[in-house]
């Protein structure tokens, strides 16, 4: 079984990844040193993966194995299961700030998230996908929370979260051209 941690920067996917691994039994791969390891994508400004020779690769290396992939792009691989974390985007904001990333970054992810890149991104590519928000939770409880819905047998779940109610939380994280 093949499980994909993905998000938005910051939103956690690590940290979930590395203790689902660990609750399930399952190898904990980072689908950046996977590519990294395996010459696919260079580094331009930041790395660049080749989504499509990172899907050929992945299928051959994990199609028989019990895997959580951890990253950005793990939406985009074939997999039994895609999880979309989500976190209010004034959070992903702070996250990447004590990160010092530039102001563009910050304000590319925290719009990333406000308008569901992800989410929307896996829904054109899978069929199960489930939605976690883990606003003001621990890493354990989302991992629970996890555990459950597989355990219930929830394939899909989406649609949990409307970041648009918050947006005014968000302004001052987002760069609109000002200054
Ligand atoms: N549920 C949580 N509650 C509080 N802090 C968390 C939670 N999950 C992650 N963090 C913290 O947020 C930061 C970012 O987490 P993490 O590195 O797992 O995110 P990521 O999505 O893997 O980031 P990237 O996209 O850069 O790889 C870390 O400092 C981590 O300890
Ligand atoms: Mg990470």
């Amino acid at each position: 079984m093949i499980i994909s941690i993905s998000g938005t920067p910051g939103v956690g996917k690590t940290t979930i990844a590395r203790i689902l691994a660990k609750r399930l039994g399952y190898e904990y791969v980072s689908l950046k040193d996977f590519a990294l390891r395996h010459g696919i994508g260079e580094m331009v400004e930041e790395l660049e993966i080749d989504v499509e020779k990172l899907v050929k690769a992945t299928k051959r290396e994990f199609e028989d194995r019990n895997v959580v992939f951890d990253g950005h792009l793990s939406h985009l691989i074939p997999s039994d299961l895609v999880i979309i974390l989500r976190l209010h985007p004034r959070i992903i904001g702070e996250r990447l700030l004590r990160r010092e990333y530039s102001k563009k970054k910050v304000s590319e992810n925290v719009e990333a998230e406000l308008v569901d890149v992800c989410l929307i991104e896996a829904i054109e590519n899978n069929e199960n996908i489930i939605e976690v928000d883990t606003t003001d939770k621990t890493p354990e409880e989302v991992v629970g929370e996890i555990l459950k819905l597989m355990k219930a047998g929830v394939k899909r779940r989406i649609g949990i979260v409307d970041w648009s109610e918050v947006y005014d939380d968000v302004i001052p994280y987002l760069d609109l051209g000002g200054e």
